[in-house]
């Protein structure tokens, strides 16, 4: 695992009041929270909710207009770049580049330097996303769903202690996606921490933690025990606690 100098025991994630806006659009506004390490934290909430917007912000890709983030102790900025995995929620990727290709560029900048090491573990990344045999084939003929698991494996080859994954499991066929919550609950033992968004609630169903966004601003958070217990209801689901929530909001009360 590629981690900073001196062990840093702290927070993963501290937001502080952390807003964003396009023009007049408040994408992400006024959202704090903590992260503990080694813990997989989903981030749920309808289209437009900002959760791309703000993983955006916490890779350090935006910059906050107001409010402070800190990862892994320190605010966000390129030499933060080889501790943190990003894998956008639109894969970017070569296409004329072959997987194998694609995912030693990632490595190598994300600081990879020993070239043994980084043919190891680019083979591992791409063997975990179920691609090897088709290695030398151009991104380009890969199915959607397949160029998803690229991006997967560039997000992950270097193997850093927080990684942010944006919808990782969109087009993302049933038995792949076993396979993937499989490697993040292992990766969580080991002590990194995954920040995961999602519309579904059977991948929020495996997070340790939740955060529920709904139009930039977070509704509620919680393990998804807790924000099912919320709802008073024994039986209720992780989407009966969104609406839950929803309603809770809209009947004017700030927060829970
Ligand atoms: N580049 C942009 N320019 C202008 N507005 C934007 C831009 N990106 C996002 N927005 C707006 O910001 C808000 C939050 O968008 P964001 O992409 O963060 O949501 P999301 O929760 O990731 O949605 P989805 O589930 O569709 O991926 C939306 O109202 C969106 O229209
Ligand atoms: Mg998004």
């Amino acid at each position: 695992m590629n981690t900073p100098k001196r062990r840093y025991t702290g927070p993963a994630i501290e937001a502080d009041r952390v807003s964003f806006n396009y023009k007049n659009i408040k994408a992400v506004d006024q959202i704090s929270l903590e992260v503990p390490q080694g813990i997989s934290f989903g981030v749920l909430g309808p289209n437009g909710s900002g959760k791309t917007t703000f993983i955006r912000l916490l890779v350090g890709l935006l910059r906050p207009k107001s409010g402070t983030i800190r990862t892994l102790g320190r605010p966000p900025s390129r030499k933060m770049a080889r501790h943190i995995g990003y894998m956008p929620q639109l894969a970017s990727l070569y296409a004329e580049l072959s997987i194998a290709q694609n995912v030693d560029f990632f490595a190598r900048i994300y600081g990879l330097r020993d070239k043994a090491k980084r043919r190891q573990q680019v083979e591992q990344a791409i063997k975990l996303v179920g691609l090897w045999p088709r290695r030398r084939d151009s991104v380009h003929k890969l199915s959607g769903g397949m160029k998803q698991r690229v991006s997967l494996a560039c997000a992950i080859v270097h193997r850093p202690p927080l990684l942010f994954l944006d919808e990782p499991t969109v087009g993302i066929d049933p038995k792949l996606r076993v396979t993937f919550w499989e490697y993040f609950e292992n990766l969580t033992r080991q002590g990194v921490t995954i920040v995961i968004s999602s519309h579904t609630m059977d991948d929020a169903a495996h997070c340790d933690r939740l955060v529920f966004l709904r139009q930039g601003k977070i509704i509620a958070q919680g393990t998804p025990h807790e924000l099912r217990q919320s709802t008073g209801q024994p039986e209720a689901s992780l989407e009966d606690a969104f609406l839950y929530f929803v309603r809770y909001r809209e009947k004017g009360n700030d927060s829970k």
